[in-house]
């Protein structure tokens, strides 16, 4: 694992988005894993400057995203179709049809969840992936349990996720208690991983992650210290508490 301490999240987000830029300069066709949440918004601000005044080009570039709820429609603004066109995809070259988000509206989520892993293997595999980090160490929406999925799955939410993210939705009652997420499995598959944490709410975690000496499907994003090629990008705040 490599650690990059970064003094704040407007450092952190540039680090994070010249990496990618980096790897795009070295494959214009990237297969990007993108994440959503409040922790990449100021990447994608970086990639869209960058694309507005370097013409850093997407069009070739194909993306993945880790998650969806089940049960939103893609024009709810809480969903992560709606997130991703608003923050990034409206604001850069990117062809619509190369961007993949999980569907959590598909007639049959089973079949979606195979197909989506399928999808990503028949692209090639993910180049990069950008990944955030969940106060209780879930990664996607890989919560902590005593097992974890492999592939791409329909989960139920904890009642701490859905507490942490009812700050999006009107009433803790509108926050959708499943979603599809791509798997430890589907992640791990990732020849690069980039985990990027802010701020003090994840201080906790991200020292329990950099003890660096257990793996443990209570920490999902442990499992990630198995990866040959993982980055986390912190802040100050984040690494020192
Ligand atoms: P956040 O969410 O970026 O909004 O903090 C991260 C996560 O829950 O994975």
């Amino acid at each position: 694992m490599k650690l990059i301490v970064e003094k704040d999240y407007q450092g952190l987000s540039k680090r994070a988005a010249d990496i990618i830029r980096e790897e795009m300069n070295r494959k214009p066709d990237l297969v990007l894993g993108l994440a959503t949440g409040s922790t990449p918004v100021g990447m994608y601000k970086e990639l869209i400057r960058f694309h507005k005044e370097e013409g850093l080009d997407f069009s070739k570039v194909t993306t993945f995203n880790l998650d969806e709820y089940v049960g939103i429609d893609k024009g709810n603004p809480n969903s992560y179709h709606y997130y991703m066109k608003d923050v990034f995809f409206d604001h850069i070259n990117i062809k619509p049809e190369n961007t993949y988000i999980p569907d959590g509206n598909a007639p049959d989520l089973e079949k979606h969840c195979k197909e989506y892993d399928r999808l990503i293997e028949e692209k090639g595999g993910i180049d990069v992936q950008v990944l955030g980090i969940g106060e209780n160490g879930h990664i996607a929406f890989n919560e902590p349990d005593d097992e974890l999925n492999v592939g791409t799955s329909i989960v139920k939410l904890t009642q701490s996720t859905i507490e942490v993210n009812s700050r999006f939705f009107d009433s803790i009652e509108d926050v959708p208690k499943f979603a599809i997420t791509m798997g430890i499995g589907s992640i791990m598959k990732a020849r690069k991983i980039l985990l990027l944490a802010n701020g003090i709410r994840k201080s906790n975690v991200i020292k329990e992650l950099l003890k660096g000496d257990k793996i443990s499907t209570r920490l999902p994003a442990s499992i990630l210290l198995l990866h040959p090629d993982l980055t986390v990008i912190v802040d100050e705040e984040a690494y020192n508490g």
